[in-house]
């Protein structure tokens, strides 16, 4: 057994090299640890042939992403850093995003065939990391960069993953024993049962309402802020980085995301027919999806006056929940809304200042919070709850000013074009980031219920396609003071 795996397995030998030891045992023990939680989302479908179909839109199978993850691993970790040859060149193609197109994602390996090919590369990827050095000056090696960066992309593919575990029909699925006993656990604290249309602001225990705002809001004072990765991160993005002072003007910002109450105002209202809140392209999309309200709403009952919402969730149906934030819409439906309720959708830099920064210590955030590790009391994330908790049920997780659920339950859609900031260099491949600064891809803060907590930092940027309907994604308005 190598010096990785005993470690990651939990014992301790004493060893000479002080801390690379100590990050070895940590790297050993996430990786485990990742590969775990993935194999138990494909537990969750206990029929091999409903992991080989498309759950829905043409998504790839859900199988897809299992040998992709180890194609990843085996590519960064023993090609391009180790310099060994592909453990599988067939394997190599296929589960290559960018060069293979999804149609070819077809007639894939089994589980088990995919299972092995992991073992493979992980047993030789535990005995680079063994032996690499951690402190070379190389950048894909020190601190153990290029371990990190695998992790990370896992952790991105389990989140992927539930996306597509949401489409697949509930009936194909097995509930884990984790997701048993749901939201009811949560004590929501007080904002969700709030009627819509009053001041949510005004029951939050222990902080003054902000002065005359009917929907919620805060105001913040204009200030700079360090935008971006600063350092304490742990692992970032090249897209998170260089950090930068921006200047944000004074604005208002939604203590809470848009819940599924307000935004069912908003359909009953003729959102989704109004043409004036939606811009041309949005526009045309939800002509030719037929977009009449967020995805995995339905509904039930003969009149329109005894008609109800109903929403598909991870392992069943449910009466739409209405003080959980509302998920399952696009940018233009998110800007749509923003538009119907007076407001906006804040800017990336808005967000991030409102999320992370502490106006009174002039200092970053990691978190919402601050920067304790994410935990059970401050934030929905990690698949803790398989669905989105009440607004403010985490008043623990408060940021600085007092906006609630920035870090997880929902991500929050941005106005801002995914693009690199100042002085951006492309690293360790542009197809992570570079290639998607362009004209249709907006940036998503925060994280949600789904995401893992290494994803969870404030300044990681998550990017997506205006029209991307899947992500567990919602709205935090804005507004100009
Ligand atoms: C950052 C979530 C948009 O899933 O396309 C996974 C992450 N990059 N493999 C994606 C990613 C390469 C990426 N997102
Ligand atoms: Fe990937």
């Amino acid at each position: 057994m190598t010096k990785a795996r005993e470690e990651g397995g939990g014992r301790q030998t004493p060893r000479g090299d002080g801390g690379a030891r100590t990050t070895r045992e940590k790297i050993a023990a996430q990786l485990a640890g990742a590969r775990a939680a993935t194999l138990s989302l494909f537990d969750l479908v206990p029929r091999e042939a409903d992991l080989h179909e498309s759950p829905g839109f043409g998504y790839r199978p859900l199988i897809w992403h299992l040998a992709h993850v180890g194609v990843f691993e085996a590519y960064w970790i023993l090609q391009k850093v180790k310099h060994e040859p592909a453990p599988d060149e067939r394997w190599q193609r296929v589960f290559d995003p960018i060069s293979t197109p999804r149609e070819e994602s077809k007639d894939l390996p089994t589980r088990r065939e995919m299972e092995d090919y992991l073992r493979r590369v992980r047993s030789r990827v535990l005995d680079f990391l063994d032996a690499a050095d951690l402190d070379a000056a190389d950048a894909m090696l020190r601190g153990g960069y290029v371990f990190r960066l695998v992790l990370e992309h896992e952790r991105q593919h389990q989140e992927t993953l539930a996306y597509l575990l949401r489409l697949l029909d509930p009936a194909k699925k097995v509930r884990p024993q984790r997701a048993q006993a749901l939201k009811s656990d949560v004590e929501p604290a007080g904002l969700s049962s709030t009627p819509v249309g009053e001041t949510r602001a005004g029951s939050r225990a222990g902080r003054a309402p902000a002065s005359g705002e009917s929907r919620g809001m805060i105001e913040l004072p204009a200030c700079e802020f360090e935008m971006g990765a600063t350092g304490g991160e742990g692992f970032a993005y090249d897209n998170e980085s260089p950090s930068h002072t921006v200047f944000v003007p004074a604005f208002k910002i939604a203590r809470a995301p848009v819940t599924n109450a307000e935004f069912a105002a908003f359909v009953a209202e003729g959102g989704y027919a109004r043409r004036e809140f939606w811009n041309d392209e949005g526009w045309a999309w939800r002509e030719r999806e037929g977009w009449e309200h967020p995805l995995y709403w339905s509904r039930e009952g003969e009149s329109s006056s005894s008609k109800r919402w109903r929403v598909r969730e991870m392992f069943g149906d449910a009466e739409l929940p209405p003080g959980h934030p509302v998920a399952g819409v696009s940018w233009y439906e998110a800007e749509a809304y923003a538009r119907f309720a007076g407001g906006r959708l804040p800017t990336e830099a808005e967000w991030e200042r409102a999320a992370s920064w502490d106006d009174e210590a002039k200092r970053k955030r990691r978190f919402a919070w601050g920067d304790a590790e994410p935990g059970g009391a401050l934030c929905n994330f990690d698949l803790s709850f398989w669905g989105t908790t009440p607004v403010g049920s985490f008043p623990s997780g408060a940021t600085a000013q007092g906006c609630l659920d920035m870090t997880g339950n929902v991500w929050e859609w941005t106005s801002s074009k995914f693009a690199g900031y100042p002085g951006f260099e492309a690293f360790p491949y542009p197809e992570y980031s570079e290639v998607w600064f362009d004209e249709d891809h907006r940036v998503l803060k925060g994280g949600s219920w789904a995401t893992g907590a290494s994803v969870l930092r404030c300044s990681f940027r998550n990017f997506f396609r205006r029209h991307f309907r899947i992500a567990f994604a919602g709205i935090r308005c804005a507004a100009d003071v």
